[in-house]
């Protein structure tokens, strides 16, 4: 992650950084590597996250399950049906089972710690809360890795549409930014995340509009929106004045 944005990642109010490179963001926009770089690689591995690394984000996102077992694991969906060659849910495997099923050229389901230990604070990690008891397991880890590996709250970034999980997250580990996902627009716009002490509201593409971004950031929020593949949408996001854009294919950005 860029100096800058590691300064610029704390709810401030804004600044405008004149931009030296050829992407069009502003260099406060989050460059974030949605499940790594999956328009490259295999989502949610080792393969994908350093790839995007190599594509300079600022960022990761990455989504995690407990397992039968109780290990915090590096999958997208309840079951490993799509992204595997194996069946049924995620959470009633244990880890030796999870670990002999194929990601995706021949990568492995990572644990959180194996991707943390392979990202080693080169980018913020953003850990989005998908199954049950995320929470506490997701706690334990960051936890850990802030006491003993000497990683800062600010490498990290937690968020969930699930808000009661995010917010369990948010009593056990005050100091770490979380994010309050959404797929539309509530009636109270970005009230929901000032309600979580959120640093952010991650929305939807679908939904985006410069109300709701003016909404959130008189609410001292930050707005990330994803997912933003296509040079248009980028363009168009840009302009809103957003904070942060989730891209499967982050040279784009
Ligand atoms: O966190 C942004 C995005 O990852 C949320 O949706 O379904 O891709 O996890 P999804
Ligand atoms: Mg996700």
């Amino acid at each position: 992650m860029s100096e800058i944005n590691k300064l610029l990642f704390k709810p401030v109010k804004y600044y405008y950084i004149e931009n030296t490179e050829e992407s069009i963001l502003a260099k406060k926009v989050l460059k974030i590597g949605h499940r790594g770089a999956m328009g490259h690689e295999p989502e949610n591995t080792i393969r994908s996250f350093k790839k995007a690394i190599a594509l300079n984000v600022d960022a990761i996102e990455l989504d995690v399950y407990v397992c039968k077992t109780g290990e915090l694991v590096v999958i997208h969906d309840d079951k490993v049906d799509r992204t595997t060659n194996g069946v049924g849910y995620t959470e009633d495997k244990t880890f030796a089972e999870l670990r002999q099923l194929d990601a995706g050229k021949g990568e492995l389901i990572p644990t959180l710690e194996e991707v943390l230990d392979f990202v080693d604070k080169r980018v913020i990690v953003n850990i989005e809360l998908k199954g049950r008891k995320t929470a506490i397991a997701t706690y334990q880890v960051i936890d850990k890795y802030i006491k003993k590996n000497a990683w800062s709250a600010l490498d990290f970034m937690v968020s969930s549409f699930d808000h009661h999980e995010l917010n369990k997250f948010k009593q056990l580990s005050p100091q770490i930014p979380v994010g309050a996902l959404i797929d539309g627009i509530p009636l109270s716009y970005s009230d929901c995340a000032v309600e979580l002490n959120a640093q952010s509201i991650n929305l939807s593409l679908d939904f985006i509009n410069q109300d709701f971004v003016n909404h959130a950031h008189n609410n001292g929020l930050k707005v990330y929106v994803y997912t933003v593949n296509d040079y248009d949408d980028i363009a168009k996001v840009a302009k809103l004045n957003v904070d942060g854009i989730f891209c499967n294919f982050p040279e784009r950005l």
